[in-house]
């Protein structure tokens, strides 16, 4: 079988560990890689083997590369991702895939003009204990959810910020809910639907960014379920969680740890159909969420196909995060679908 010939734009931490993760899948190849700082280009490319650019643009007229995975900074992001679409790349793109609704559509329809694949990489979905929250969603042995809960507290220091300074850009997507919880926020949406109002504050405590460091929201579900986000960068001394809550009317399930990846509470009517909660659904075995990820937008470009986070489906926790910010914003709830123009 041919391998899928990928390419990273950016190469820093995140690339990093994208490099790891192709290495790891027998079937797909870094064949190039993109940075305009040299140190981390030469440092990702001599150890890969992979042709090095410092030209976006020859790197996209390369023939042999089949996806951009795009990890610049996320202000560059929407931009970067339409010229590759333009040149006919499938686009495999870092959160959030755009800072603003209307930048994110963009790069939707660019994709789907020039017929690539978009995929967003959101790999905590592709966490065995996650998954597992998933399948009992889809068999709906919750019965009716009436709350859940997003709830992200780490600590993000002086160092983190002073290491790469577009982390403290708004301008660059900085801020705890576009840089940290949409993950979860996205997570959220996933298990539990169609987000229809919102009513959130964030602020910005400890003067590190120019985003905020803490946002909390009420949300309501089409179906009438209320959920919560909080969301912290500012915890002191160091990050304690990540976590998933679904409560519903006979089941309980939280996911935490440090990046929601541990099973704490599952509790259902029909216990007896969950046999031991062992090694599998912590997720201590097995590929790496990210191997995952990327391993399904390749099946997805070999079959021509969609990812499991395409970007419609990337589209929607950004939409949540504009919202909260607008509704802190104006002091308002906010309904969603937020029109294109507000943000
Ligand atoms: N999926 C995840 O869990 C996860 C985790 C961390 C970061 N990210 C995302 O990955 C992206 C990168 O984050 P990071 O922490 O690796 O940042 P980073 O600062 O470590 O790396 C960014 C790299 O982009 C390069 N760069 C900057 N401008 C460029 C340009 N115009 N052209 C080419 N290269 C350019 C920089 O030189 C740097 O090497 C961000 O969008 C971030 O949100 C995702």
């Amino acid at each position: 079988m041919k391998k899928v010939k990928f390419a990273l734009a950016g190469c820093g931490d995140m690339a990093a560990k994208h490099a790891e993760a192709i290495a790891a899948l027998p079937d797909c190849e870094l064949a190039a890689v993109y940075d305009i700082d040299q140190a981390p280009l030469q440092q990702l490319a001599g150890k890969y083997g992979a042709r090095a650019y410092t030209d976006y643009l020859l790197l996209l007229e390369d023939p042999d590369l089949d996806v951009i995975n795009i990890c610049t900074p996320s202000g560059l992001h929407a931009s970067m991702g339409v010229a590759a679409a333009g040149a006919g790349k499938n686009v495999l793109m870092e959160k959030p895939m755009a800072l603003s609704l209307g930048d994110a559509d963009m790069l939707i329809e660019a994709c789907e003009k020039a017929g690539v694949t978009l995929g967003v990489v959101h790999q905590n979905r592709f966490k065995p204990a996650i998954l597992r929250l998933s399948k009992a969603m889809e068999e709906g042995r919750f019965g009716r959810v009436m709350h859940a809960n997003a709830t992200v507290r780490w600590n993000r220091n002086k160092d983190y910020y002073g290491k790469k300074t577009w982390r403290r850009l708004k301008s660059m997507g900085g801020g705890v809910l576009l840089n940290q919880a949409i993950h979860n926020i996205d997570l959220l949406q996933w298990m539990m639907g169609r987000v229809v109002s919102v009513f959130g504050y964030t602020a910005s405590n400890l003067g590190l960014s120019e985003g905020e460091d803490v946002g909390i929201a009420v949300l309501r579900f089409a179906d009438g379920a209320l959920g919560i986000v909080e969301a912290s960068s500012a915890i002191y001394p160091r990050s304690l969680e990540e976590t998933i809550s679904i409560f519903g009317e006979k089941g309980t399930v939280i996911i935490g740890g440090a990046s929601v990846g541990e099973v704490k509470i599952w509790q259902f009517n029909s216990p007896e159909r969950d046999g031991v909660l062992g090694q599998d659904v912590n997720g201590s075995s097995g590929e790496s969420p990210l191997v995952c990820c990327i391993g399904d937008m390749a099946q997805a470009v070999r079959a021509q196909g969609r990812p499991k986070v395409d970007g419609r489906e990337g589209r929607k926790a950004l939409e949540i995060i504009l919202a909260i910010q607008q509704s802190s914003d104006t002091g308002k709830e906010v309904a969603l679908p937020l029109g294109v123009t507000e943000n």
